[in-house]
This record gives structure tokens, C-alpha cells and sequence, in this order.
């Protein structure tokens, strides 16, 4: 059975600092939303793609992505990241016993490798993301004062597209919402539950854009100026 890609893109972009969602803005000449959508619209493991946006920009991305022939649907997002993830499962049918990859649009490079190893390994133990190693040393700051030196073989930086099996992440996200608990990203949910979550390796080239640094830096790699 083949998976249902969610592409969240209803946040604001505060840090990008552009006074419109970053989604919207464009990466070598072409939304990041629309690369994101791109890739998995490429991913033979993906069936379905739904987006979720910004209320006013439903109409102009339902315009710009209904070239996609996997798109489902196009949906309004919520205040935080979790509710915009709810309102994109909400699309997805009831019953529906596949995988389901979360990722967010400010990931416009990923690439079908990735997306095709997290929905193998989704499929094959219920939850996975890709998580891409460390290369700082971390410290645990208090206060401007240091208090501990974390072990960076264990550590690592958690990407998307992150795939759960739909039942479990719908389980994970409504106990999360009934319990108040504020979650950066989806794998939290179904570890709160006592899942196994499963590491895929992640990807240089899969960097959330957060920054103009970070736009500046995509420009380079999309120019191929820059090789990840
Ligand atoms: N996102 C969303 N709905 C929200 C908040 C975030 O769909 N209410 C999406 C963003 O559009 C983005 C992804 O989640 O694709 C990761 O979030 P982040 O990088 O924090 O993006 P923004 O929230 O837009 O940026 P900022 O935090 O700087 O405002
Ligand atoms: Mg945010």
C-alpha cells in the first residue's frame, strides 16, 4: 500500500524575516512548498500528497500545486506546528492502513533516497525519521554556565520526513493533544507512548531552512555552486 505524504506549510516564518510565509518564497525560482511537494510526488513509496498552509494562501496553493497529480487535498493549518499536523491527518480516509510521512515544506532538498529508506523502515517497524549525526561537541548551559558535556555519539539532529504507521501517529497526536504537551515534531508523540521510533541516517542536503543564511545557502546548493 502506498503512503500518504503530509507537507506542512502554515507557519509564519518568523525568523526568515520576509513578512510572508517561507514556504512561499522561492528557491531557485520556485516555492519551497512546491520543491517539497516535488519530491514526493517522485517517491514511488507515496500515493497521496496533502498540503497544509496559512488560511489566505489555500487558493493560491491549491493553483500552484494542482500540477501534482498525487494531491489530495489542501488544507488550512493551525497555530502550532502539531495542529497544522492534525488538520493534514483529518485528510487522510478513516481506515486507512498505510504510512504517513510528515515534512515540512522549510525542507524543500530532500531527496526520493530519503523519503523512499523512511517509509521502508516506517513500513517495517511502524515509526522512523531520518536523524543526521552531530559534529559540535553539545554542552548543557545553565545560566551562561556549563553543566554537563553531553556524549555526541548519542546524539543527533531530528529531520523529516518522519513516517508512522496512521494509526499510531493519530493514537500519539490526539493523546498529546488531550494531555497539553507541546511537541517539536512528530517521533516525540509516538515516543511519549512508548513506541519505538527507528533512526534512519539524514541528509546535509535535507536542512531546514530557518534563516536567510539558510536560503542563501540552498540558492548555492540549487545553483550547484554548492555540493552537499
Ligand atoms: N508549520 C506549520 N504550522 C505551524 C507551524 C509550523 O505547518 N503552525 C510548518 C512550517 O511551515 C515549516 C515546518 O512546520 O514547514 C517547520 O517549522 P518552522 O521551521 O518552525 O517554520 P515556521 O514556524 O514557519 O518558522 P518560524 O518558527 O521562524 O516562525
Ligand atoms: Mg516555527
Amino acid at each position: 500500500m502506498q503512503a500518504v505524504a503530509i507537507v506542512v506549510a502554515a507557519g509564519r516564518g518568523e525568523r526568515m524575516g520576509q513578512g510572508r510565509p517561507k514556504a512561499f518564497l522561492e528557491l531557485g525560482g520556485e516555492p519551497l512548498l512546491l520543491r517539497a511537494a516535488r519530491a514526493f510526488e517522485a517517491a514511488p513509496s507515496v500515493g497521496k500528497i496533502v498540503v497544509v498552509v496559512p488560511e489566505p494562501e489555500i487558493s493560491a496553493a491549491r493553483e500552484r500545486l494542482g500540477v501534482l497529480p498525487k494531491l489530495l487535498a489542501v488544507v488550512a493549518g493551525g497555530e502550532r506546528r502539531q495542529d497544522s499536523v492534525l488538520a493534514g491527518l483529518r485528510q487522510v480516509p478513516a481506515g486507512f492502513e498505510g504510512i504517513v510521512l510528515i515534512h515540512d515544506a522549510a525542507r524543500p532538498l530532500v531527496d526520493v533516497e530519503l523519503i523512499e529508506a523512511v517509509a521502508r523502515q516506517a513500513a517495517a517497524t511502524g515509526a522512523a525519521l531520518p536523524v543526521l549525526p552531530l559534529v559540535d561537541t553539545v554542552k548543557r548551559v545553565r545560566g551562561g554556565r556549563v553543566v554537563e558535556t553531553l556524549d555526541r555519539a548519542e546524539l543527533g539532529g531530528a529531520q523529516t520526513p518522519q513516517g508512522f504507521r496512521c494509526a499510531l501517529l493519530r493514537e500519539a497526536c490526539e493523546s498529546a493533544l488531550v494531555a497539553g504537551v507541546a511537541l517539536t515534531d512528530e517521533a516525540m508523540a509516538v515516543e511519549r507512548l512508548g513506541h519505538a521510533v527507528h533512526a534512519v541516517p539524514g541528509s546535509k542536503r535535507n536542512r531546514k531552512i530557518t534563516t536567510p543564511d539558510d536560503l542563501a545557502w540552498a540558492e548555492s546548493v540549487v545553483a550547484g555552486i554548492l555540493h552537499t
